[in-house]
């Protein structure tokens, strides 16, 4: 069992004091907070051992490659895949544009790519970049509890999309996806499977060997790493074949005027001087996590998304977003106070109509939240498309992590009922 409380004291930021009280960050989906560790790791690296990678015929830059590839092998170990398999990115985003740019080297006028309609705007837009080329995209439809329909998924892949790319665990919903049983059906149908695993790899266990998918993304900014480092982890015979993304050093073997040839793999994918200090931080972030366990991550965000869907209720008129169930879901919890949505409110105000209908807008709620020094985040979280799903334009959005207790659930719904109190008489 985590003591969340021991290890807040971890992170030096969780100390800072807003409006006279300690911070209650609830917005880890959008970035988590990072530990003494993490910070300390990268610091020693810039005072010891800075210099570049892979160029240098000298002590200190061998030690500083030997550290770099010592990184990418703890990396690569806490996901179950090897480091040739594990390509080091900025982020999540850039990996899948990395993915959208070099598969889709590949596809020609009328293959089809399958998306779900959970998808945050980093797994959209990359493939919609293809629709010039004539690429058709289809979307996976929810049900009404915020699951994917997966008779609809199985419908979809009959028309034998070229890729399928899906979220394991929704940024706005929470909702976990049953990605390994998504990965083998579309492989039966001879498709790639891309899994976005940009909150699913900080919160719960993920091994790239047990899941049936070709890559998978992530970002180390969300899994307490610093920001600018992430992995792209794929298949070493797609890997191998696929164009490389970004042009430059480090990714070739020979050049001349008149072309070029790529570095083995993962190097092919790794243009320019790489984020030597952000691998460190990663690789001291996933010690932390490791420490801890991802099953105890998983179950401790589990006991705090069931005080969440037990408080829930107790605030009269809030409309939650995600799956009822809480085994089948991540520490997110989306919601909007009143029944009409903001979208409405929104259209009302705008046609010069008064609004009675009890609500609160998302962007209220979380100004009024920060007054009591309560982090959350409040918007379309970069799905636009999910949000019109949803006929909402924006929603409120508390995200956990290892360091928020029960508590600071009970303070989040006790602050909640005051909001409703001062804005919807
Ligand atoms: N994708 C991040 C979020 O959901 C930024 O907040």
């Amino acid at each position: 069992m985590i003591d969340s409380n021991v290890i807040k004291k971890d992170f030096p930021v969780l100390s800072r004091k807003f409006h006279g009280k300690e911070i209650i960050y609830l917005d880890s989906a959008a970035t988590s907070q990072k530990p003494r560790s993490v910070i300390e790791a990268m610091s020693n690296y810039y005072e010891n051992y800075n210099s570049n990678v892979h160029r240098g015929i000298y002590q200190l830059s061998e030690e500083s490659t030997d550290i770099y590839e010592k990184t990418r092998e703890n990396v690569a170990s806490f996901v179950s895949c090897s480091a040739r398999e594990t390509v080091y990115v900025r982020n999540t985003t850039e990996a899948l544009n990395l993915l959208a740019y070099s598969l889709g080297h590949r596809l020609r006028r009328g293959d089809r790519i399958l998306l779900t309609e959970m998808e945050h705007h980093s797994n959209i837009i990359p493939w919609q970049f293809l629709k010039s080329k004539g690429v058709e995209l289809d979307y996976v439809k929810m049900d009404a509890d915020f699951n994917l329909d997966m008779e609809d998924y199985s419908e979809k892949l009959k028309k034998n999309p070229k890729i399928v790319s899906v979220t394991q665990c929704s940024n706005v919903l929470g909702t976990i996806n049953p990605v390994k049983e998504m990965g083998s059906l579309a492989h039966e149908r001879g498709s790639v499977f891309i899994v976005d695993g940009a909150q699913s790899v900080p919160h719960m266990p993920v091994s790239f060997r047990d899941l049936d998918c070709d890559f998978i993304a992530f970002s180390g900014h969300k899994m307490l790493g610093p920001m600018g480092i992430g992995c792209l982890v794929g298949k070493l015979e797609e890997l191998k074949t696929m164009h490389p993304f970004l042009g430059g050093g480090d990714m070739i073997r020979e050049v001349s005027y008149e072309g070029a040839t790529w570095n083995d793999v993962p190097y092919k994918f790794e243009a320019g001087t790489p984020n030597v200090a952000g691998s460190v931080g990663l690789s001291a972030a996933v010690d932390y996590l490791r420490n801890i366990g991802m099953d105890s991550v998983m179950d401790h965000e589990r006991l705090l998304i069931r005080e969440t869907l037990k408080l829930a209720p107790e605030i009269e008129g809030l409309v939650s977003f995600g799956p009822s169930d809480p085994e089948k879901r991540g520490g997110v919890f989306s919601f909007n106070i009143g029944s009409m949505p903001a979208f409405r409110i929104e259209r009302e105000l705008e046609a010069g109509n008064m609004v009675v209908s009890g609500s609160v807008h998302p962007h209220d709620v979380a100004a009024s939240l920060d007054q009591q020094s309560i982090a959350i985040r409040s918007g379309h979280h970069c799905a636009m498309p999910l949000m019109g799903r949803m006929d909402v334009a924006a929603t409120s959005r508390a995200s956990y992590y290892v360091y928020n207790s029960i508590e600071d659930v009970k303070n989040l719904f006790i602050a909640l009922s005051d909001v409703k109190r001062l804005f919807a008489r």
